[in-house]
């Protein structure tokens, strides 16, 4: 479960001048292992100049459809999308974990619900795979999508939402606002942020009740959308939110106080995958559970190693572990008893952490 797989490339386009349109094979043996929720990610490892480098993508596609679909943007000087845009091609292999993530949505085609959504850039990418499993599989929903970038050219999957529109014309309604290019309508030009998410909720959304509301965006762009939907009296627990960019922020860092470490160090068991395995953690070796078993030769789950993906999310069975950071896990997943590996470290002197625990 928590191995990496290989995966051919189907497909691999420019999406637009500065992103790509990735589909991956995934053959009959994997497909089980493969299976997704409509939002989930795919953490994906590469070997450049000999160093293994992992990223975690959105799926686009939809449960039960294959190839798998992901686009990325190609930031200037990413070590990895650089590489993807340069050298990938039909045929390439690339590695793959089965999806993660607790930003997903799954249908009941008994349900009628309004689901309200804020993509910037490339947060429209898991925003697209819940969209279209939502319209195809509750003939009585309804899917609004708020959705931002600098201009129409950088605009990932406009063709497709655009088809969206085409099919469920009735039961989608899209709005596309641009910053760095004039719209006929002022609110259609500008960012997400506060004053503007308030605006279009406002102008569009004010006879709704909304039953979900998504947000894929940057930290600065999420913080905005949420204010400005808690002062419309939209209920925060309504929001599922899924944080890009902007990995690690020091002062983000600091509102979770760093965990002291056990001062003798601790003994830490493994459960993965229905096996057991144990390592010691030094107090004065590496601050997190991920590094320090690493150093004892036993591999972990992780990918952004930033508190954000939950990709090495796992449940503390016993003992005690606390996380410099986390923007990856929900109250009530801090409260059972989750951590993100990334972050955590023991404060006890035994801990057990279970990655089959979900
Ligand atoms: S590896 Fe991404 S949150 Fe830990």
């Amino acid at each position: 479960m928590h191995k990496y797989h290989t995966l051919t490339v189907a497909s691999v386009v420019s999406e637009t001048s500065d992103s790509l349109r990735i589909a991956l094979n995934v053959p009959e043996n994997l497909r089980e292992v493969f299976v997704f929720k409509s939002g989930q990610h795919l953490p994906i490892q590469l070997s450049i100049d000999g160093k293994l480098v992992r990223r975690t993508y959105s799926i686009s596609s939809v449960p039960g459809e294959t190839p798998l679909i992901f686009g990325i943007r190609v930031q200037p000087g990413g070590k990895f999308s650089e590489f993807l845009q340069s050298n990938l091609k039909i045929g390439d292999h690339l590695e793959a974990m089965p999806p993660v993530g607790r930003f997903h949505a799954v249908p009941d085609p008994q349900k009628a619900k309004v689901r309200i959504a804020f993509a910037a850039g490339s947060g429209i990418t898991p925003i697209l795979s819940i969209m279209r499993t939502m319209l195809e599989n509750e003939p009585e929903s309804r899917f609004v999508l708020f959705y931002g970038n600098r201009m129409q050219s950088t605009t990932m999957f406009i063709e497709d939402l655009q088809a969206l529109k085409n099919r469920f014309p009735g039961r989608l309604q899209l709005y596309f606002l641009f910053s760095q290019e004039d719209q006929e309508l002022e609110i259609f030009s500008g960012r997400l942020d506060k004053l503007k998410v308030t605006q279009l909720y406002k102008a569009f959304c004010k006879k709704m009740i909304p039953d979900e509301v998504y947000i894929c965006g940057p930290g600065t762009m999420l913080n905005g959308v949420k204010q400005a939907l808690v002062s419309e009296n939209v209920d925060e627990s309504l929001f599922l939110i899924e944080r890009y960019g902007a990995l690690v922020n020091r002062k983000t860092q600091q509102l979770i106080p760093k965990a002291p470490a056990n001062k003798k160090g601790s003994l830490v068991e493994v459960i993965m995958d229905g096996h057991k395995k144990s390592f010691e953690m030094a107090a004065d070796g590496p601050d997190n559970l991920v590094d320090a078993a690493a150093v004892e030769g036993i591999v972990l789950p992780f990918s952004c190693r930033g508190g954000v993906c939950a990709t090495c999310r796992t449940y503390v069975r016993s003992g005690e572990a606390r996380m410099a950071t986390n923007h990856g896990l929900e109250p009530w997943e801090v409260e059972k008893g989750f951590v993100l590996a990334c972050q955590a470290r023991p404060v006890s002197s035994k801990l057990t952490i279970d990655y089959d625990e979900t």
